[in-house]
């Protein structure tokens, strides 16, 4: 199968095997106050992950690139809403276009399109220092995310089968390249301790990518004849990933992620600990569905409710989000009370 079917592939089963919704935010309260002495204008949505500025905690999470016009219209579409709302943005995996140079423009679009944005190269933990230094200068990228997918490695047909030196990898990729590395899950949530590694290896921004929203081993199953169907519930819920990641790993710069849709959601992430948010499947169904003005719109009244949500529970900053008091319970609750956190 061509590399540009199986991206078509992705994106098609990624929208109609849909957003589980199972990201564990259901069990995270935030404690009502009466005296918040807040004001809605005040509130200031900027961020840092690591030393990096955001206008914005939300930011467009890795997704294509590679492929034919298709990857191309929608890449550029992306950059166009990233620069109009002032996001960053993540590019998909660019090891089809380190491998063949037909295949940059559809990468080397986002850049063309938002040339004052911040942007995220994109490789997989397979990559040498060399390809990582490739993908970070076809975009002048300001980050570069690794992924870690092993799951949808194990049920794609035609994916890897070992994982050995993963980390070893990552750690020389951490020590030679000159802008944050961002090791990134991709919807089957980082443990405390896979955090716990990465972190004494060098990278200090964690994505934790966690189970909840787009399902890749549903989208996998659904290219394959015989399914396996064990991985479909496998894995660490969002709200989960990010407690736990921040309780026992707190050197980390989280960034939570996996099926973040509402304002709620943003803002339940960055009490547990994160610092931003990186959204996938949700915004591209939306733009596929509403187009650039529609995603525009959604993500100007998510910043505008986020800061409604932030004037309630008395938080003027992402910072001071952060440590507002939450209630965890149900599912959550029981997880990270046997993962040690009281
Ligand atoms: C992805 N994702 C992804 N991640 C990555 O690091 N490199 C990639 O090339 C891709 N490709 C990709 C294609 C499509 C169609 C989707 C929907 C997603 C994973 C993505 O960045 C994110 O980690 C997960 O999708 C979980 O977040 P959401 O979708 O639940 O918000």
């Amino acid at each position: 199968m061509s590399r540009a079917k199986r991206k078509m592939d992705h994106i098609k089963h990624a929208l109609s095997t849909g957003q589980l919704r199972q990201h564990g935010f259901e069990d995270v309260m935030f404690v009502h106050q009466s005296l918040p002495n807040s004001s809605v204008s005040s509130v200031q949505l900027n961020t840092k992950i690591g030393e990096l500025a955001l206008s914005s905690p939300i930011f467009i999470n890795a997704m294509t690139g590679g492929g034919g016009m298709e990857t191309l219209t929608i890449n550029k579409g992306l950059a166009a809403v990233a620069r109009e709302c002032k996001l960053a943005l993540a590019v998909g995996s660019q090891m089809s276009a380190i491998k063949d140079r037909n295949e940059r423009e559809t990468y080397e679009i986002v850049r063309k399109e938002n040339p004052d944005g911040v942007i995220f190269a994109n490789l997989g933990s397979e990559a040498s220092v060399d390809q990582a230094r490739q993908a970070v200068d076809m975009l002048d990228a300001d980050a570069l995310q690794i992924h870690l997918n092993v799951i949808q490695e194990l049920v794609m047909p035609e994916g890897d089968r070992d994982f050995t030196g993963a980390l070893k990898r990552v750690e020389k990729i951490a020590s030679s390249i000159d802008v944050p590395i961002i090791v990134k899950e991709t919807g089957f949530g980082m443990s405390r301790e896979a955090a716990r590694q990465l972190v004494d290896a060098g990278v200090s921004i964690i994505d934790v990518g966690g189970f909840g929203g787009t399902n890749f081993s549903k989208i996998e199953n659904e290219r394959r004849d015989y399914r396996l169907s064990y991985f479909d519930d496998w894995g660490i819920s969002t709200a989960s990933s990010i407690a736990e990641v921040n309780c026992f790993v707190p050197e980390a710069t989280i960034i939570g992620s996996g099926g973040i849709q509402s304002p709620l959601d943003i803002a339940k992430s960055m009490a547990l600990g994160a610092s931003a948010v990186g959204i996938a499947g949700y915004f591209l169904r939306v733009f596929l569905e509403e187009g650039h003005d529609g995603l525009c719109n959604l993500i100007a009244q998510v910043h505008d409710d986020l800061k409604m949500v932030m004037t309630a529970v008395g938080a003027s900053s992402i910072e001071d989000l952060q440590r507002v008091p939450l209630v965890l319970r149900g599912e959550t609750f029981h997880w990270l009370t046997q993962r040690g956190l009281d």
